[in-house]
């Protein structure tokens, strides 16, 4: 079943391509701009963000403003087609704020105010750079919000969840403690268990944030900060957006969210969701490195476009950065090789992009970045292997009209949720060694991947209902709401999967009793009474299958069990149980496993479920098939030469060519298809 949602940016007749546009670096060398101008109407670029970092070139001293190189290059951008998602600069300040306002600079963990550098490290909650923030926001919305090459707002760069611990914040943290636990100091001390260690509050007012001088084990307290940190990263970015909202009304408004492999610092992007306009973030996968292959990196990816896809329903979002070649911080500068860009760039719009937007445009001649990949390179122009594979991939953007908009619902769906991924890290238990709980998801993702089923990945207060199968590995944070939303959806006749350590503590990361899987015992009809950690070099075996990591220790309370432990000292107990609850199924998987038991236990309930595949195909390593509206992607992300079967007859939306039969797959390269 399709979605239709309009274009991203009102008006749009064709998918977005573009990049970052950083020309405040080149205004002593004005011969650029046209040269660049030239470039991106031959790389086939619609679109670029503009003004990300450019405070410093519009405020260089305090109220003196300069705004005329700005007019000059959205005005040249207009002239030529191009349209522009312009920026608010926060993200970077000038020196001069920092110099004359100490406060606007973050403070750490060990008290210590930081010195002027670097970027994206402001106090969320300082007087004077809110008013600085709203100031510059207010002068570009004013002088821009009607220029005809500005289609919508990037706001700031990358809010990521770094908390700063001045006095102003750490009070900000005490009054929403205050207002969360209803003033009532003895709620929270019941909710984060402080009576252990003697680290019981008597009053709000001797709470302070977590620090390695001070307190770092109150697993609660951390959670919260966690919280509180999301809270203001949201509260500034509203702040932001208030004069652009009220200036402009008509301008959708974004901010490009961070790749989210970086849990623990993260936000909770689902707050956010409701306050964009539409989800925007910066993909930077690990191609061509010698710790996995390239298909297993693409399963990552496409993990987190699902997410970014589901934070707003199935809404297509802005790939709002990409590195068009090697980036400059990962550990090997690898250049992707010849089709691994543009495969890349095709699978964000598989899994629902409306736009392919690389960082940067032209590579910086110096500073932090100046090795970063770039649209053009410092030699200048059009001859490189990059610039023309961006061109092509714009010519190849510009036959995709019919999908813009569109997207495919989804079946199945699997919980990750960022509150439990806190929660369970920092957990102490049961292995320090690492929990893994993104890789664990990304384990239950693949078998999808492999059979070309498209998923959501959404979190726990997602809504369940219209989904035949929902996941949930590792849900150790559990609150009574979400387990009883559970229970209720299979109890109206969905399929439940769930695995050892879930339902273990509440919102509070506080243990609960009654035994575990807390709140889902029933509608598994399982008792776990406890999990053996393992060492990397145990194995523990399950019929065949191997056991690795973790072995839940459970009894059957009414689940019928489908395998057992074949070793150890829990030989005979359930390993895999299936319970009939209502209408529903609710499957509990108590060991971990990294060879063939997920893909074949989902491929059989995907056969039963009878779920919707992109392509009847056998697909080989490495490939896999998304369908969007008409067409159809088929990725092979091996460094080999692949076929499938074809199930029909497709033509080549690019070539027109037919294929029936075979469908040729060179190394690193996809097949745009309609039938
Ligand atoms: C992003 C950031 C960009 C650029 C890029 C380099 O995280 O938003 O400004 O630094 O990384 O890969």
């Amino acid at each position: 079943m399709k979605n239709g949602f309009g274009p991203i940016l009102p008006g749009a007749e064709h998918i977005l391509h573009g990049a970052d546009y950083n020309p405040e670096q080149f205004l002593y060398h004005p011969e650029v701009l046209s040269e660049d101008i030239r470039l991106m109407k031959l790389a086939g670029c619609n679109i670029m963000s503009v003004g990300i970092f450019a405070w410093a070139a519009l405020e260089p001293r305090e109220y003196e403003y300069h705004f005329e190189w700005l007019d000059e290059v959205l005005d040249r951008l207009a002239e030529n087609g191009i349209g522009v998602l312009l920026a608010t600069p926060s993200a970077a300040r000038p020196v001069w704020m920092t110099q004359k306002y100490p406060d606007v600079a973050r403070t750490d963990e060990r008290g210590r105010r930081q010195r002027h550098g670097g970027r994206q490290n402001h106090c969320s909650s300082s007087v004077t750079y809110r008013k600085k923030v709203t100031e510059i926001n207010t002068l570009l919305a004013k002088r821009y919000g009607h220029h005809p090459a500005v289609r919508g707002w990037h706001v700031s760069n990358e809010y990521v969840g770094e908390g700063c611990y001045c006095e102003k914040c750490q009070s900000a943290f005490r009054e929403w403690l205050k207002q969360k636990y209803h003033g009532d100091i003895h709620e929270l001390n019941e909710a984060w268990w402080t009576y252990f260690w003697s680290h019981t509050y008597q009053s709000f007012d001797e709470i302070e944030a977590p620090s390695p001088l001070g307190e770092m084990q109150l697993h609660g307290l951390n959670l919260d900060w966690k919280r509180f940190i999301s809270h203001m990263q949201l509260d500034f970015y509203l702040m932001e957006c208030e004069p652009l909202r009220r200036l402009t009304p008509n301008l959708p408004v974004t901010t490009n969210f961070h790749d989210f492999v970086h849990l623990d610092g993260g936000v909770n992007y689902w707050e956010w969701a409701p306050h964009v306009d539409f989800i925007s973030w910066d993909n930077y996968p690990y191609w061509h490195t010698d710790t996995h292959s390239n298909w297993e990196e693409a399963v990552e990816r496409a993990f987190i476009h699902d997410i970014n896809r589901s934070l707003k329903n199935g809404k297509p979002f802005a790939l709002l950065e990409s590195s068009p070649s090697a980036t400059n911080w990962q550990p090997v500068a690898k250049l992707r090789r010849p089709g691994m860009l543009n495969l890349g760039s095709v699978q964000a719009i598989a899994h629902g992009a409306d736009t392919v937007q690389y960082f940067q445009w032209r590579k910086s001649l110096g500073g932090s970045e100046k090795f970063h990949g770039a649209v053009v390179d410092h030699y200048g122009g059009q001859r490189t292997r990059v610039f023309q594979e961006v061109q092509q991939m714009g010519e190849e953007l510009s036959k995709l009209d019919s999908i813009i908009g569109v997207t495919e619902s989804s079946k199945v769906a699997i919980i990750y949720d960022w509150e439990n991924a806190w929660a369970m890290n920092d957990a102490e238990g049961p292995r320090q060694k690492g929990l893994d709980y993104f890789e664990t998801c990304i384990a239950h993702y693949q078998p999808f991947w492999t059979l070309g089923i498209q998923v959501d990945v959404i979190n726990m207060e997602h809504k369940l209902e219209g989904y035949d199968l929902v996941i949930a590995p590792m849900l150790y944070m559990l609150p009574e709401n979400v387990a009883r939303r559970m229970a209720r959806y299979v109890e109206n006749g969905g399929y439940l999967v769930t695995t050892y350590w879930s339902g273990i503590v509440d919102e509070n990361d506080r243990c609960r009793t009654c035994g575990r899987p807390n709140g889902l015992r029933q509608v598994l009809g399982i008792w776990s009474e406890e999990i053996d950690a393992l060492y990397d070099s145990d194995v523990v075996d399950v019929e065949g299958y191997k056991a690795r990591t973790f072995c839940d220790l459970i009894h059957l309370d009414g689940a019928e069990s489908l395998l057992s432990y074949s070793s150890e000292f829990y030989a005979g107990r359930p390993a895999l149980t299936r319970n009939h609850y209502g209408k529903g199924y609710a499957f509990y998987i108590a060991f971990r496993s990294y060879d063939s038991f997920l893909q074949d236990f989902y491929t059989r309930l995907a056969q039963e479920l009878k779920l919707p595949r992109a392509i009847n195909a056998g697909l080989p390593i490495g490939v896999t098939a998304q369908k969007r509206g008409d067409i159809l992607f088929v990725q092979n992300y091996d460094g080999e030469s692949k076929q499938i079967q074809l199930d029909q007859p497709y033509y080549d939306r690019l070539t027109g060519q037919l294929y029936q039969g075979w469908l040729p797959l060179k190394p690193y390269s996809y097949q745009i298809l309609e039938s």
